[in-house]
């Protein structure tokens, strides 16, 4: 048999990404629409569904080019068939079928969410059990995960999800989308114990998160203040982040000695946090635990993560009719 390179989509956004892994082999494309959502704060999901079918062939021909193989090289196709925005789904679950159909390849489905957990094996492999802390723009969510498949929810948020609420906070200040990012950057620039944002069940005896409260405190300030002064916004943005950064912290570190468990995976758009890095780096160092953080370039959705969530899918074999977009999938 020959061996295993795994062609991979996630369209599950507003990212077109198509990847391609192999022993030897590695390539991820990436077509951001930033571009085209920044004019409404946030995603359309009609639009977006569009702009990948216009892309998702391009985004293919890229990974080919970069990864310097063709479909003759491909073993196994895969993609994301849920959590995530309907219409754009179905797009990349269309096509990747077309595909698999043609080629006569089996074709994989994979959780998002999965995807994201597998970011930090594309470096480095690592056991079984730990915690992990998926944080993006649709999820705030703890896991004990005790083997490929078996996740066992810890908590979750009650409202909004973390990177939602950076996303609405950069709305409220008249920043850009994805609003993650920007107030990072900003962040550097003001003063984080400049306002006292009240942290959601804090100190309370739960896992679960709450952020809606972090937002609206945020809201009511930016009203009350005459300008947005560049002090002021780097001011609120520096304290907004601190504050979620802290929830995150506390909650995660609640989960690890509650379970005993000493192995930590980040994952999600918000793991590129630069303040939640580097307090999860203390708190490995203070509570001997081990940190696994994605790189970079893999923190937000991409197709590598799906393809790296494959490899360990291989031995089941799905029917082509039986692979459908779900959006509420769960893992
Ligand atoms: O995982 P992801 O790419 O898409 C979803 O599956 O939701 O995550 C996107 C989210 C957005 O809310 C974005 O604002 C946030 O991740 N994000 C960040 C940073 N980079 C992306 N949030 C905080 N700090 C960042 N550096
Ligand atoms: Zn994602």
């Amino acid at each position: 048999m020959s061996a295993v390179v795994v062609l991979a989509f996630d369209t599950s956004c507003d990212d077109t990404s198509c990847a391609i892994l192999g022993t030897n082999i590695q390539s991820n494309i990436v077509i951001s629409q930033n571009i085209i959502h920044e004019p409404y704060g946030g995603i359309m999901p009609e639009m977006a569904a569009r702009t990948h079918f216009e892309n998702i062939d391009k985004a293919l021909q890229l990974a080919f080019e970069q990864a310097g193989c063709n479909i003759k090289d491909i073993t196994h196709i895969a993609v994301t068939v849920g959590p995530g925005l309907l219409p754009s789904l179905l797009v990349g679950v269309s096509f990747a079928k077309g595909l698999a159909y043609r080629y006569n390849l089996p074709l994989i489905p994979i959780n998002h969410i999965e995807g994201h957990i597998f970011a930090s094996f594309v470096e480095k492999d690592m056991g079984f059990p730990f915690i992990v802390l998926i944080v993006s723009g649709a999820h705030t969510h703890l896991y004990l995960a005790e083997g490929i498949g078996k996740y066992k929810l810890l908590g979750k948020t009650l409202d909004d999800a973390v990177g939602e609420a950076f996303d609405k906070v950069a709305r409220i200040l008249q920043l850009g989308y994805p609003g993650g990012p920007i107030i990072d950057k900003l962040s550097k620039n003001g003063k984080a114990d400049s306002f006292k944002i009240p942290k959601g069940l804090s100190k309370k005896n739960t896992l679960n998160f709450s952020f809606s409260g972090v937002k609206t405190y945020v809201k009511n300030l930016v009203e009350k203040s005459p300008t947005l002064s560049k002090t002021f916004v780097c001011d609120v943005a520096a304290s907004f982040q601190r504050s979620c950064v802290e929830i995150l912290c506390e909650k995660t570190l609640m989960a690890l000695k509650k379970y005993n468990i000493n192995r930590l995976v980040l994952a999600g758009g918000v793991s590129a946090n630069s303040l939640l890095r580097a307090k999860m780096s203390e708190l490995s160092q203070s509570f001997s635990f081990e940190l696994f953080l994605p790189p970079l370039s893999l923190c937000t959705d991409n197709a590598l993560m799906i393809a790296k969530a494959t490899m360990f899918k291989l031995n089941v074999k799905f029917e082509l009719s039986s692979i459908d977009a779900n959006p509420s999938l769960t893992l």
